[in-house]
């Protein structure tokens, strides 16, 4: 079997053209455009690349982009102050901080002070619990992506089993959480997980989440299934040269699967659409 390419960059771009069209609607309902806020502590060259993605992605679709570039020194009372200012600034409706933040703030305190209402990454308390309890809130960007591009593979998920591989907060429990609200039998694997291949090898749905290039191999999986892959793994090569990798072998897991994402263009680019899809969404409840 050859699996079949879940096109997310294509996916995404269908995505972003709706968000800029409902952007336009709201302008001229309510005379106002939506803001989204971006915070950046520190001079991290990957992180700086996805603040400015999420501007340009903000800008064409018609909202406001507020980028707060801050030092890496910069206290976390400093931080928090700025966050306290953008929740009661009316132009903002979105507000999200870069992770990873400098080791000396944390970054507990730190999403704990952004207004849940504004919390477009979904990584505030009140959110995790919203969407732990089937509350309207803010879904993390990243695994709604996942699941936006496997209800359109796959369509209605009820009574699939899907094995998450990583726990993490911001991809391995949310996306969990989602899969169950789809109705899925829903494994999270880790680590410490024994035997992750056999594991893998029920799931009609496997979702990689940890980091590690490369890891789930073709013979993990049962045939047919949909597969992936959230990994971003920068490999170095020769000359300096890189390359990027997820967290499955492409080579061998397409000879199995029924469909799967690539690396680079499958998972992504609908990270960011999602984000202004939520900004959106925040916009539109906080104007109604
Ligand atoms: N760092 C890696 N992924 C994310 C994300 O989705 N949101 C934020 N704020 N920081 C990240």
């Amino acid at each position: 079997m050859t699996a079949r390419i879940i096109d997310g960059k294509a996916a995404a771009a269908a995505l972003r053209a709706d968000v800029a069209s409902e952007v336009a609607k709201f302008r001229v309902a309510t005379g106002r455009v939506p803001g989204l806020a971006v915070v950046l502590v520190g001079e991290d060259p990957a992180s700086a690349v996805y603040v400015r993605n999420k501007g340009k992605a903000t800008r064409e679709a018609g909202m406001l982009s507020f980028e707060h570039k801050l030092p890496a020194e910069i206290s976390e009372g400093k931080l928090v102050d700025l966050i306290e200012e953008l929740n009661t600034d009316p132009a903002v409706d979105g507000i999200l901080v870069q992770l990873p933040l400098p080791g000396h703030i944390d970054p507990d305190q730190v999403l704990l002070a952004i207004d849940p209402d504004k919390d477009v990454d979904g990584f505030h308390p009140i959110n995790v619990g919203r969407l732990a309890t089937g509350l309207n809130g803010f879904v993390p960007c990243t695994p709604l992506g996942c699941l936006k591009l496997l209800r359109a593979e796959l369509g209605d998920l009820s009574g699939k089993e899907a094995v998450v591989i990583g726990r993490s907060n911001i991809v391995g429990k949310p996306m969990a959480q989602l899969l169950l609200g789809d109705s899925c039998t829903v494994t999270i694997a880790h680590s410490r997980t024994r035997d992750l291949p056999e594991v893998v090898r029920r799931a009609d749905i496997v979702v990689a989440a940890v980091g590690r290039p490369e890891m789930v191999k073709g013979d993990w999986l049962k045939p047919g299934a949909a597969v992936i892959d959230v990994g971003i793994n920068r490999i170095a090569g020769e000359g300096g040269n890189s390359h990027l990798t997820g967290d499955v072998d492409f080579t061998s897991a397409s000879a199995v699967a029924g469909a799967i994402t690539p690396v680079p263009g499958g998972v992504g680019p609908m990270t960011i659409a999602c984000l202004i899809r939520n900004t959106l969404v925040s916009a539109a409840r906080r104007d109604s």
